[in-house]
């Protein structure tokens, strides 16, 4: 059972090679607003982009209430060679009594393509499993969505299940499928140790 007491105290800044992925703060909104206004990042989200500021200050600010409410925890991840906000990480959907949690992630199309979403991905994978006390994470992706198929591949993701037309989008106005990829913490150890 997830010591969300525990997990929930401190922000937990985190450190990778290229990025701090750290708390989100108001002085966010606008690079949120940048991100979730563009249309190649919502593609695959089912959202439509954003079109207003408020609406990114309602986000940034549900992900600052997200942590103090010991809901999710979602960190903004920052460029450590420029400082600016990259995206976003998160590890949400916690299910404390089965120590299951979702990964989430979304970068600027700046940032594609550099191998930036799989170091973050492993960062948390990393902080949920060990840190957290998490036994399994799940991610769900839209199917055609190839580089976050590829993001999970890559960290030892197994898809394990598909939902056919689950899922509403209203950009693209049809239903889309889901499929649902997850990690064991045990299929993680053991390929630390390969
Ligand atoms: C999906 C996303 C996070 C990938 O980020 P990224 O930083 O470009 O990913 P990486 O550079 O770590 O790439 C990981 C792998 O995916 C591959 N990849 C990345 N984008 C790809 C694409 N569009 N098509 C096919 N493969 C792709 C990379 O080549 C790499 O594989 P390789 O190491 O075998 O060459 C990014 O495109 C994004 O933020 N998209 C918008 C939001 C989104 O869809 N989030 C996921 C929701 S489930």
């Amino acid at each position: 059972m997830l010591a969300l007491e525990a997990i929930f105290t401190t922000f937990p800044t985190l450190e990778t090679d290229r990025c701090i992925l750290r708390e989100f703060t108001p002085d966010d909104v606008p690079a949120m607003f940048a991100l979730m206004s563009d249309a190649q990042v919502t593609r695959y989200l089912g959202r439509q982009p954003m079109a207003t500021m408020e609406e990114a200050a309602q986000r940034v600010d549900n992900f600052i209430h997200g942590f103090a409410t010991q809901s999710h925890l979602v960190w903004a991840v920052v460029s450590k060679e420029t400082g600016t906000l990259l995206g976003n990480g998160t590890l949400w959907n916690l299910i404390p009594e089965h120590d299951r949690a979702e990964l989430g992630y979304i970068l600027m199309p700046a940032a594609w393509g550099k191998g930036i979403a799989t170091e973050i991905c492993q960062m948390m994978v990393q902080f949920g499993f060990t840190t957290m006390g998490l036994h399994s994470i799940e991610a769900q992706i839209d199917p055609e969505n190839s580089g976050s198929r590829r993001v999970l591949e890559k960290l030892g993701f197994v898809q394990e299940g598909y939902y056919r037309e689950n899922f509403y989008d209203p950009t693209q106005q049809h239903y889309t499928d889901t499929a649902v990829f997850s990690l064991l913490v045990g299929n993680w150890r053991t390929r630390l140790i390969k």
